[in-house]
């Protein structure tokens, strides 16, 4: 987009600002502020109006419970600038995505120019990330470009030794990600539930590093009592709910000497504390490591903010599919819409 005429333009902006809402209130307003430097950049080189959309949540039509006030509000406090306005949840259109025509007619009305940075949507082929785009001249966004530009370099040629640490509930998620990379990384650390799959069988044409050691819990409650068991010996009837100590350290250790480390997924139930220290010892050793440390999907991004340790990781990726279909080897719609430059 840097290299477009803007000034005394209509820009049309597909950012995502798909944030987590509680009732009329944007919980977590990561998406909106990622979406930031374009619109200013914009601003600041004389487009005449922003006019910024993005879906909310899944609604299937109108749906009040995904209005798109409580974020429009929030960029307003951001941004303070009159020449911005948010469209309606652009979702509340079955045009969107039917990656419709007419939708996206209605969109780009009146603009001049075509901006996508919505890169946690460019996964979807829907009328406001590519039908559009047809439309308008389009251009790519600062924040699309740094995202294409961090999780590309996961895919180039990468400082060594390259480690991939995976965690989450559900290996099928994750299979098609962690074969493209983990085939390419020199080593695959595997926590969170998905551990015990991969060690019943595992689907991967390398070999993993799992968990020697885990939190084992009674039940599957916060307060459940615990013990620490070795990875092979969990008690009938108990669950393992985190990875345990020598992990936690060998796994650090693992993380901290690389110069290239992808992490997504936690390794743990760690919204209750008797089972986030895995996870939480995995995110300040990537802060703790000198190479480059990239953090995808949401769970991950949470625990790393938690900790605090977000300024210490060279990119958090706002995407979640977006980014795995990318790391995945796929071809991203809402990129492939924008003509090269
Ligand atoms: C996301 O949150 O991953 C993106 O905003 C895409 O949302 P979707 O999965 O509902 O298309």
């Amino acid at each position: 987009m840097e290299t477009a005429d803007v000034d005394g333009k209509v820009v049309l902006v597909r950012s995502d600002l798909n944030v987590p809402l509680e009732g009329s209130r944007v919980a977590d307003d990561t998406r909106i502020r990622a979406a930031l430097p374009t619109i200013r950049s914009l601003l600041r080189r004389g487009a005449r109006e922003v006019r910024v959309c993005s879906h909310l949540g899944r609604p299937k039509g109108r749906d009040e419970r995904y209005a798109i006030e409580p974020v429009r509000a929030r960029l307003a406090e951001l941004i303070g600038d009159e020449r911005v306005s948010v469209f309606e949840n652009t979702r509340f259109d079955p045009g969107e995505t039917a990656n419709d025509e007419r939708f996206a007619r209605e969109l780009a009305d009146g603009c001049d120019l075509y901006v996508n940075d919505a890169f946690g949507s460019a996964h979807r082929a829907h009328a406001s990330t590519v039908r559009v785009a047809g439309l308008l001249p389009a251009y790519a966004g600062l924040l699309l470009l740094e995202e294409l530009r961090h999780l590309g370099a996961l895919l180039a040629e990468v400082g060594r030794p390259f480690v991939i640490v995976s965690g989450g509930a559900k290996v099928d998620d994750k299979i098609a990600v962690l074969e493209n990379l983990g085939s390419r990384a020199d080593e695959v650390l595997i926590g969170g539930k998905m551990a015990e799959d991969v060690r019943s069988s595992n689907p991967f044409s390398f070999d993993v590093v799992l968990p020697a050691d885990i939190v084992a819990a009674a039940s599957f409650d916060a307060d459940a009592e615990t013990q620490v068991t070795a990875f092979e010996e969990l008690p009938q009837g108990w669950l393992g709910l985190d990875i345990g100590p020598e992990t936690r350290e060998d796994f650090a250790r693992r993380i901290t000497g690389a110069q290239t480390v992808f992490w997504n997924g936690p390794m743990g139930v760690f919204e209750w504390p008797a089972f986030a220290a895995g996870t939480f010892a995995v995110a300040r050793a990537l802060a703790e490591c000198s190479g480059l440390t990239v953090v995808g999907g949401g769970d991950s991004v949470r625990a790393v903010h938690e900790v605090g340790v977000a300024d210490r990781i060279s990119w958090i990726s706002t995407g979640g599919g977006a980014a795995l279909e990318l790391l995945e080897g796929k071809e991203l719609p809402g990129v492939a819409a924008i003509p090269a430059a």
